[in-house]
């Protein structure tokens, strides 16, 4: 199937965020954009440029993806890619119509150690690459580091932030809030990065813990300094891909999600189902219904060469992540995000002691962020859950 092309947004309305619908601090917003008008929550996919698991343009005709992530450290740092994206621009790159989101090469260095990249250089390549939404090199601010090292990872970011908004120029920039484990440094980052012109504001250093299911301190993080973010900024949670995740992160306000998850869980040989992930070696039959799968057995797929394995186990990953979004979306056109939350609690230990948390009125959660969230018309109490 063909779509048809994105409409540019209006010139004046370039990285307008345009909220439709609210339940409680959920919201369905419109992000303007010149690849076009992205409706949020939305799921960005990664694409590592050198793999391409489903392309680009696939993900756009067939999966209605409207906007996707790609990384400008692996861009700049391959001949081939870099002098395409140069000359051609990114979209033709990827073959890809719709909104490109870039990161930086933060995660890189998290992943890797210290990366060879100059704060501001990383961000002119973005913007002569014409991506819709570049990412300033931030720092990534693991859980494990202490107060010391988290400030340090705050105030660098901090203190990048106005050269790196004056080397996008006209292009939109995320500006990532750090701040470890410690819920002061993440109100001092979410602070300090909301003072500037960013278009979009995520939520960073929360792979390892989301890799651990430590689902509780992501809870207490993002209550620390989501109600510190302006309304109508997008927010954006780094990394996260899990469909399980949405429905809590959407009822605390989080408009963005981005997600390696389709593929890389694909490359292992497992299945992302709404209520958590199964290895194809343990399924006898489909738990869940597709369009990809419905063709074979599990027993067939096993039988596969591996790319072509891998290749139709992502095609379903991302099918079901999308549509698990979907159902959140539907959640807050009737005001249920809520129920679907709790729904979601009961279904994984972690979810649980995450909504444990926000249910808690003992616990350390900033009774700012509290007033924030019950001046939506107290959710909780609506959804039966109070
Ligand atoms: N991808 C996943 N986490 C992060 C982060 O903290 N910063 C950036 N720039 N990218 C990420």
């Amino acid at each position: 199937m063909t779509r048809a092309e994105p409409v540019p947004c209006r010139p004046a309305d370039i990285s307008r965020f345009e909220i439709v619908r609210r339940d409680g601090r959920a919201r369905l917003g419109r992000f303007h954009t010149t690849h076009g008008v992205v409706s949020t929550p939305a799921l960005l996919p990664v694409i590592n440029p050198n793999i391409r698991t489903i392309p680009p343009r696939e993900m756009w005709d067939d999966f209605g993806v409207e906007m996707l992530i790609t990384n400008s450290y692996i861009i700049r740092g391959k001949d081939t890619l870099r002098e395409q994206a140069l000359d051609q621009g990114v979209h033709s790159l990827l073959d890809f119509p719709g909104a490109v989101m870039t990161d930086s090469g933060t995660f890189q260095s998290y992943v890797y150690g210290e990366v060879e990249v100059d704060p501001e250089e990383i961000v002119r390549f973005q913007r002569d690459i014409g991506v819709d939404v570049a990412t300033m090199l931030d720092v990534f601010g693991r859980p494990d580091m202490d107060f010391e090292e988290s400030a340090a990872a705050v105030r660098e970011t901090a203190a990048r932030a106005e050269r790196s908004l004056e080397a996008a120029g006209e292009t939109m920039l995320n500006g990532p809030i750090q701040g470890g484990l410690f819920p002061e440094l993440r109100a001092e980052s979410a602070t300090s990065m909301a003072a500037h012109a960013f278009a979009v504001h995520p939520i960073g250093g929360i792979v390892p813990l989301m890799e651990q299911r430590r689902y509780r301190e992501l809870a207490r993080i993002i209550t620390s300094c989501r109600h510190l973010i302006p309304p109508q900024r997008p927010v954006h949670l780094f990394g996260c891909g899990h469909p399980h995740l949405f429905p809590l992160a959407i009822a605390l306000g989080v408009d963005f999600f981005d997600s390696a998850a389709y593929a890389l869980f694909a490359r292992d040989g497992r299945l992302i189902v709404p209520w958590g992930t199964l290895k194809l070696e343990d399924i006898e039959e489909w738990p869940v219904a597709s369009r990809y799968l419905c063709e074979h057995t599990p027993a067939e797929v096993r039988a596969m060469e591996h790319p072509q394995r891998e290749a139709l186990l992502a095609r379903f990953n991302l099918e079901v992540t999308l549509a698990e979004l979907a159902r959140a979306r539907e959640a807050v056109r009737r005001g249920r995000i809520w129920e679907l939350v709790e729904r979601k609690a009961a279904e994984h230990p972690a979810l649980g002691e995450a909504l444990a948390y926000l249910l808690d009125t003992d616990s350390e959660m900033p009774a700012e962020f509290r007033t924030w969230l019950d001046a939506a018309s107290n959710p909780l109490r609506r959804a039966g859950i109070l």
